[in-house]
């Protein structure tokens, strides 16, 4: 484990076993369609890369980047688009993947967002649903695991740009973030 982990909160065992439970439900609602998997950059991408190979339906795969303006704990204002997607989304059955649900700010827009392009359909699928920490009326329409309201990092998931890589989703020593 590394050192600034307090402890494990998924293995990469669990993380294996929930994401392809997930990903072979989601394949068979698809089933004759070819939807457009959306990953948003850039927490989603590990999640979003171990979901797209348990399916078997055919896909085409784009990525978004956003942030909300302003800035501080509390998200607030209007979604800012950093990298859009290349495919236009009338018309089409798209799968939004996050890798997690706070707020909720970011999903409540970007789903108002697609619908209004045209999206023919438009689920969410998240890795971590932290419950607890929701202001804004949006919940996925697939969930891997409900979370506590804890730091998490891995897997992924940041501190300041560190830690993506862990195979494991991890809890973050308050002594890293409150120093
Ligand atoms: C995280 C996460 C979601 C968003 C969730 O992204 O990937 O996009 O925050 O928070 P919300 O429900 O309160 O909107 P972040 O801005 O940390 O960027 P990153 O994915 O590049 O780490």
């Amino acid at each position: 484990m590394h050192k600034d982990c307090e402890r494990i909160m998924l293995t990469e065992e669990q993380l294996r076993a929930r994401v392809k439970e997930v990903a072979l439900e989601i394949d068979k609602l698809y089933e004759g369609k070819r939807p457009l998997v959306v990953g948003i950059l850039k927490g989603s991408i590990i999640f979003y890369s171990d979901f797209i190979r348990h399916l078997t339906v055919p896909v085409e795969l784009d990525f978004m980047a956003v942030s909300s303006y302003g800035s501080g704990a509390v998200s607030s204002g209007k979604l800012n688009i950093k990298k859009d997607l290349d495919r236009d989304v009338k018309g089409r059955d798209v799968i939004i993947v996050e890798d997690i649900i706070d707020s909720g700010f970011t999903l409540a827009n970007l789903k108002v967002l697609l619908s209004e392009r045209g999206a023919a359909s438009v689920r969410i699928v998240t890795l971590l649903n932290k419950l607890e920490r929701r202001e804004y009326d949006i919940e996925p329409d697939f969930n891997c695991f409900d979370i506590e309201n804890e730091f998490v990092i891995g897997y992924g998931l940041d501190y300041n740009e560190h830690y993506r890589s862990l195979p494991y989703i991890g809890i973050l020593k308050r002594s890293v973030y409150e120093k």
